[in-house]
């Protein structure tokens, strides 16, 4: 991990684009998203862990944003929702009706696009692990699961 002291600029690799941001020690990836590059889909949600609204994908694995400092992700891929680009999954949200307020959407998204991913044969115990780590406050669980199912095992 690059140590820096002061605020100083870095590039990460955003979706695909290398994004220069000037950032201080303790931000965390999430704060660099939304106020460094203008990212805001990852939500602020309890920003200590619990919640998964801040979901990113980094080298393809789903993490919590709020945790992570900036700094650990560079030389790394992340993709936030924004660089979603049509994936399967934002279909199968809008065709199950997956959410309601949609604070938690973004993160829910991108953990079940990395779950279609990386388990594209998920069984219903997998699915639930997987799910757990987040929390829609909305309550719309059977509805995301039943859209998890429904594109598992596409081309993605
Ligand atoms: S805001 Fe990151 S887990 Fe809740
Ligand atoms: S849709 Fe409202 S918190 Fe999940």
């Amino acid at each position: 991990m690059l140590k820096i002291s002061g605020a100083t600029s870095i590039t990460l690799n955003v979706n695909e684009e290398d994004r220069e941001v000037i950032v201080r020690p303790s931000d965390t990836l999430l704060f660099t998203l939304r106020k460094g590059l203008g990212l805001t889909g990852a939500k602020p949600g309890c920003e200590n862990g619990d919640c998964g609204s801040c979901t990113v994908l980094v080298d393809d694995w789903p993490i919590k944003s709020c945790l992570m400092l900036t700094v650990e992700a560079i030389g790394k891929r992340i993709v936030t929702v924004e660089g979603l680009k049509d994936a399967p999954i934002q279909r199968a949200f809008v065709e199950r009706f997956g959410f309601q307020c949609g604070y938690c959407t973004s993160g829910f998204l991108m953990v079940c696009h990395a779950l279609s991913k990386i388990h594209p044969d998920a069984d219903d115990t997998v699915i639930q692990d997987w799910l757990q780590s987040n929390i829609c406050r909305c309550t719309g669980y059977q509805e995301i699961e039943e859209a998890i199912k429904s594109i598992l095992g596409e081309k993605i």
